[in-house]
C-alpha cells in the first residue's frame, strides 16, 4: 500500500461542528504581491493545510472568510469550500462577523481559527471540539467555547492569555496593549477557538475598537464571554510548534522545515527509507511506497507517487510522476509522466513531461526524453534526445541518437519499432518510422521510412588513403613547424 503523507487521521466525524477558517487580511509582513494564504508549505497553499486538517478532523462545512486579493485567494484554494467576502480589513474579530449570514440557523460547534497556522493537526482540533461539548465541560458554570493555549519562551507579538485560578481564559491581552506585566506572560493564543454557536455573534457585535490598532478584534469575545459569567476553557498544546502563524518569510521558512520533517517522519514511520531528511525536499502531496529509499538532496514533488522497494536519488528531483515498484533513479530530473517497474534512469538524465517508460527500461546519462512512449525493456544508455517519439519493447537506442521533431514551424512524431537497433548517432528526421526489426548503422541521417528488418544506411562513404598520416607528419617536422 502506498502511504500518504496526508492520510485522513481521523476516524470520529464532527458533523455537529463548523469551521470558519480566517484568510481575509493584507499581511503586510509577508511583502509580497502573492496572498500569504496562498504561500505554498510543502507543495500545499498556507491555508489549503489548514482546510485539510479542518476536513481530517471530520468537519465536513468549512468557510473561508476572503477579503484581500480575494478572487485570487478563491481561485487558490479551490471550490471545495464556503467562501465569505469581508470587503474592509477591520480586524480579525470583524472578519469573524462576516460567516454571520452563511452560519445562520447553525446549532453547534464553531471553530475559529486563523488561516496562517499550516502545522495544526486534525487531533487537536478534535480535542478542542471535545472540551466544548460534553457535559463534564459545563461543570464550572456554561461553557461558552474553548480554546488552545500555548506556552512559548519568546511570547513577543502574539496575544497573551489571561487565565483564572481554575485555569479557565479572563482574556487576551495583544502584544501592542499589553502591560509590562502582562507581557511577561509566556502563554500565548494562537487563534484557534471554538465556540458554541448560541450566542456566538452577539458577542462578536459587542466588540469595540479600543485597542492599539483601533481594529474589532476576535480576541474580546473571549472577555466577553468571560465577564457575563460564561466559560471559556483553555486547552494547553503540549507542542508549541504545531500552532506556529506565518506572519513573515522567515516563519514561512521555519514552518515549511517542520512539515517536511512531519511528513518525512510519517514516511520513516510506514517503512520507508529516508537517509538523510535534513537534505530531502517533499511535498504533503507526495505518497510512497514500503521499503523505498530516498537518497539525500531529493525533491519529491506534486502529485508523484512512488511504489516499493525503489531507491530514488541521490540529487534527484521527481514531480508530479507515477512510479512502479523497484525503480531506481539516481541524479535526474523526471517530471510529469509516468515510469513503469524495475526502470534505471540517470545519472543525468532529464525525463520531460509526458512520457511513459515502461518496465524494464533503461535510460543513462545525459539522455533527454519529451513526450515519448518507451517501451518495455528499451535502452537508451548515453547522450540521445528523444522527443515526440514511440519506441518499441525492447530496441537499443544507440549513444548519440536524435530525433529531429521540430521544422521550425510544427513538431512531428518519429515511431520506431518492437526489437530495432539504432546505432549510434542516428539523426531521425521526423516525421518518419522505423519498422520492428529494422537497424539503423551509425551516424545515419534517416529521413524516409525504414521497413521491418531493413538495413538503413545513409552517410558518405569512407575514403582511406595509406600511409597519409605519416606523410602529413614528417612534412610537418622538415619544416620545423611540427
Ligand atoms: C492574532 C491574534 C493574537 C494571536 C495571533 C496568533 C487577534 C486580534 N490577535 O494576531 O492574539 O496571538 O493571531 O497568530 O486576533 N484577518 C482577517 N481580516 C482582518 C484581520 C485579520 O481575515 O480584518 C485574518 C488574517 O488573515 C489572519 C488572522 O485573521 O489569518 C489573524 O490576523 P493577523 O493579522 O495575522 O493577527 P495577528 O497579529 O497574528
Ligand atoms: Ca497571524
Amino acid at each position: 500500500m502506498p502511504l500518504s503523507a496526508a492520510e485522513a487521521q481521523s476516524t470520529n466525524k464532527n458533523p455537529q461542528a463548523c469551521a470558519v477558517i480566517l484568510a481575509a487580511g493584507k499581511s503586510t509582513r509577508m511583502r509580497s504581491e502573492l496572498p500569504k494564504p496562498l504561500h505554498p508549505v510543502c507543495g500545499v497553499p498556507l491555508t489549503g493545510h489548514v482546510v485539510r486538517a479542518c476536513r481530517d478532523a471530520g468537519i465536513e462545512r468549512v468557510v473561508v472568510v476572503i477579503g484581500h486579493q480575494a478572487d485570487r485567494v478563491r481561485e487558490g484554494l479551490g471550490d471545495d469550500v464556503e467562501y465569505v467576502l469581508q470587503t474592509e480589513q477591520l480586524g480579525s474579530g470583524h472578519a469573524a462577523m462576516c460567516a454571520e449570514p452563511a452560519l445562520k440557523g447553525f446549532h453547534g460547534a464553531v471553530l475559529i481559527l486563523a488561516g496562517d497556522v499550516p502545522l495544526i493537526r486534525p487531533q487537536t482540533l478534535e480535542s478542542l471540539i471535545a472540551a466544548v461539548g460534553g457535559d463534564e465541560a459545563t461543570a464550572g458554570g456554561r461553557t461558552a467555547g474553548a480554546m488552545l493555549t500555548a506556552r512559548l519562551d519568546d511570547p513577543t507579538g502574539y496575544g497573551r492569555v489571561i487565565c483564572d485560578e481554575a485555569g479557565n481564559v479572563v482574556k487576551i491581552v495583544e502584544h501592542r496593549d499589553a502591560t509590562p506585566e502582562e507581557r511577561a506572560i509566556k502563554v500565548v493564543n494562537p487563534s484557534i477557538y471554538c465556540f458554541r454557536a448560541e450566542g456566538l455573534f452577539e458577542k462578536l457585535h459587542q466588540i469595540g475598537t479600543d485597542n492599539d490598532q483601533g481594529e474589532l478584534y476576535l480576541t474580546d469575545v473571549v472577555g466577553i464571554a468571560s465577564a457575563a459569567g460564561e466559560r471559556i476553557a483553555a486547552v494547553p498544546i503540549e507542542d508549541a510548534r504545531e500552532v506556529l502563524g506565518v506572519n513573515t518569510r522567515a516563519e514561512l521558512a521555519e514552518v515549511t522545515r517542520l512539515m517536511r520533517l512531519r511528513i518525512l517522519e510519517g514516511f520513516m514511520r510506514e517503512g520507508v527509507t529516508v537517509v538523510d531528511p535534513a537534505t530531502t525536499y517533499v511535498d504533503a502531496t507526495v505518497t510512497v511506497g514500503r521499503d523505498t529509499t530516498i537518497e539525500p538532496q531529493t525533491h519529491l514533488l506534486g502529485s508523484t507517487t512512488i511504489g516499493e522497494r525503489c531507491t530514488i536519488g541521490p540529487m534527484t528531483v521527481v514531480k508530479d510522476m507515477r512510479i512502479g515498484d523497484e525503480t531506481a533513479i539516481m541524479q535526474s530530473r523526471v517530471i510529469g509522466g509516468v515510469i513503469g517497474s524495475r526502470v534505471r534512469i540517470g545519472p543525468f538524465a532529464h525525463i520531460r513531461p509526458g512520457c511513459s517508460i515502461r518496465d524494464g527500461a533503461r535510460i543513462g546519462d545525459f539522455v533527454e526524453l519529451k513526450n515519448s512512449d518507451i517501451g518495455e525493456g528499451v535502452a537508451a544508455s548515453h547522450l540521445s534526445y528523444i522527443g515526440d517519439a514511440d519506441v518499441g519493447a525492447g530496441t537499443n537506442v544507440g549513444a548519440g541518437t536524435i530525433t529531429c521533431n521540430y521544422d521550425g514551424y510544427k513538431k512531428h512524431r518519429t515511431v520506431i519499432g518492437k526489437r530495432a537497433f539504432i546505432g549510434s548517432h542516428t539523426t531521425l528526421v521526423a516525421p518518419v518510422h522505423v519498422g520492428d526489426g529494422a537497424m539503423t548503422a551509425a551516424g545515419t541521417v534517416v529521413t524516409e521510412d525504414v521497413p521491418g528488418d531493413a538495413l538503413a544506411i545513409g552517410r558518405a562513404r569512407q575514403a582511406t588513403r595509406e600511409g597519409w598520416a605519416a606523410r602529413w607528419r614528417s612534412a610537418r617536422e622538415r619544416h620545423g613547424d611540427g
